[in-house]
Parts: C-alpha cells; sequence; structure tokens
C-alpha cells in the first residue's frame, strides 16, 4: 500500500464517528478501571520513580515534552481534519476559545513546566506510554469534538466554566512554581522538603487541586460534552489518588514536622 493510501486511511478513520464513539467509550472506562490501582500502587514517576517489574525508565524532562505534547498535537490535527472545509480563521469564537484553552494549558505542560523545573524524576515507560495512551485519546475526543460544535459564548455557564479554568490554571501553576523553588534554593543533597505558603497550608497536593478544578471549567463550559466529562473523570481518578499517596508519604518521610492539619488535596475536607 503507498503511504499516501495510509495516510487517506487514517483520515478517514479519523473523521468516522463510529471511531470517535468507541474512543469515547474506551475513554470513560478508563478512570473507574485505574483509579482504585491508583489508591494502593503508585504510579512509577515522581517521589515513586522506581523499578516496576523491570528497570526502564525515561529522563523526566524528556519524557514530559513528549508524552504531554503529543495532547496539543492531536487536538490540533482533529480541528483541522474533521473540519476540512474550515480554516483557524473561519473557527467560530466559542471554538477559538477552548482552542486557546488547551493550546495555553498544553504549551506550559508539555514545554514551559519541564523547562522551568530544576529537576525532575525519570518516568518508568508503564508510566510514559500510560500517559500517551490517554493523552491520545484526550486530544482526539477533545479536538474532534470541538470541530463539531460552536455555542454563543454570551451564557452564564461559559462565565462560570471560564472562571473556573482560569483559576484552576492559576492554582496549578503557583503552587508548581513553590515547588521548583523549594528544591532551586534549598539543600542540594535534598531532593523533597516541606512545602509551605499558599494553599500548601491546607492541603499537600494544591497543584493536582488546581488542575481539578480547572477540567472542572472546561466541562462546564462545554455544557457535560463527553470528552471533556471523560478528562475530568481521569483527572480526578489519577490525581486524587496520587494526592492521597503522596500526603501520606509526606507524613511518613517528616513525621511529626508535617502539618497535622493539612489534607490530601481538599481544604479541611479530603
Ligand atoms: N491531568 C492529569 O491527569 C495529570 C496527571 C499528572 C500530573 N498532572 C499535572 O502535572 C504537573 C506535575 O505533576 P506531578 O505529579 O509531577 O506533580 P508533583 O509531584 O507535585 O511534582 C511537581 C514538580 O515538583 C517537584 N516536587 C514535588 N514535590 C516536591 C517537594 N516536596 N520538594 C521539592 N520539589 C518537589 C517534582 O520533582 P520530581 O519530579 O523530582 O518528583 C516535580 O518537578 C502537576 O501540575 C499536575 O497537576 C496532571
Amino acid at each position: 500500500m503507498l503511504l499516501t493510501d495510509c495516510i487517506d486511511k487514517i483520515i478517514e478513520c479519523w473523521r468516522d464517528p463510529e471511531v470517535y464513539n468507541a474512543a469515547i467509550k474506551i475513554y470513560a472506562l478508563l478512570p473507574p478501571l485505574f483509579a482504585p490501582i491508583l489508591f494502593w500502587i503508585d504510579a512509577p514517576y515522581g517521589r515513586f520513580a522506581g523499578k516496576l517489574l523491570f528497570d526502564w525508565s525515561f529522563g523526566g524532562k524528556y519524557a514530559w515534552c513528549i508524552m504531554e505534547g503529543v495532547s496539543p498535537v492531536m487536538y490540533t490535527l482533529s480541528m483541522l481534519l474533521v473540519t476540512p472545509t474550515t480554516t483557524p480563521h473561519e473557527w467560530q469564537p466559542s471554538q477559538v476559545l477552548l482552542y486557546g484553552m488547551w493550546m495555553t494549558h498544553y504549551i506550559n505542560r508539555a514545554f514551559i513546566h519541564p523547562y522551568r523545573a530544576p529537576s525532575m524524576a525519570p518516568i518508568h515507560s508503564f508510566a510514559f506510554l500510560s500517559a500517551i495512551f490517554i493523552n491520545v485519546l484526550n486530544g482526539y475526543t477533545n479536538g474532534v469534538w470541538n470541530a463539531g460544535h460552536a455555542f454563543p459564548l454570551s451564557s452564564t455557564h461559559v462565565a462560570l466554566g471560564f472562571g473556573l479554568w482560569i483559576t484552576g490554571f492559576a492554582i496549578n501553576i503557583y503552587h508548581d512554581n513553590i515547588l521548583f523553588n523549594l528544591r532551586r534554593v534549598k539543600n542540594a543533597n535534598q531532593r523533597y522538603f516541606i512545602p509551605r505558603g499558599g494553599l500548601f497550608e491546607y492541603v499537600s497536593c494544591p497543584n493536582y487541586l488546581g488542575e481539578t478544578i480547572e477540567w472542572a471549567g472546561l466541562a462546564i463550559i462545554t455544557g457535560g460534552s463527553y470528552p471533556a466529562l471523560a478528562f475530568l473523570a481521569t483527572t480526578v481518578g489519577n490525581l486524587f489518588p496520587r494526592a492521597n499517596r503522596a500526603h501520606a508519604w509526606y507524613k511518613d518521610q517528616f513525621k511529626t514536622e508535617y502539618p497535622s492539619s493539612r489534607k490530601a488535596i481538599i481544604p479541611y475536607i479530603l
């Protein structure tokens, strides 16, 4: 088969509503399958980096760029391939807004975040490949949805959703930054410190809380679209167990030094 035939076949699949529906179903099944496991097993990256069955890990910074870069590429291709009759300057305002939000988040996550981090622990190939799989589904389903929908921006749910999204984005970046600064200015022989300031006074993982608020905002803007809800569920299913494990790790690591009033991810509650 010629390369061009291959490309045509891929584009045909990309536009096929049955493929899209199947992808949504797979995406929606992931959180109930993996979230319970993540309450017991640490995803092997960051502070829990290490061997899982076999010792095959990638350098943290490069791995984050690649695995998170997949989502904006899939999203952009979906926007361009699914509505081939329109070019970006013909997109409706709501489509431009959602596209801009997606790119803003992922340019930070894939490029600025790893660039600014003083160092990042290795990522096991299992975590790396899982993240790529999720980001393919994520970028593809959300991009196809945006390509096929437009809505007026002047409604309460859009204002509320966007307000939540931008608040969550700011919380996420602010607290990631506190963590970066800790490693930048403190003792070079130690990797992890007790974070202080901002919402760290209330929870161990405010960056995860911010990320969750962001994607709740997106789900609200889209009026509860299936891909945005699946993304929110995947984020909760991923980050809530991780926050729980990280919180337990902090208490175990720093013992009585660790503030006892802190919760894992939701102030005063969880
Ligand atoms: N939407 C999703 O499903 C999803 C999933 C995963 C992550 N994320 C987002 O991606 C970002 C990174 O996630 P993550 O799990 O790597 O977050 P994290 O564990 O909080 O780590 C963030 C950065 O800070 C460093 N760090 C963490 N705790 C530290 C401490 N106590 N002292 C000094 N440095 C510390 C880490 O270094 P090391 O790498 O060396 O640990 C890493 O570079 C977060 O903003 C998160 O919200 C989103």
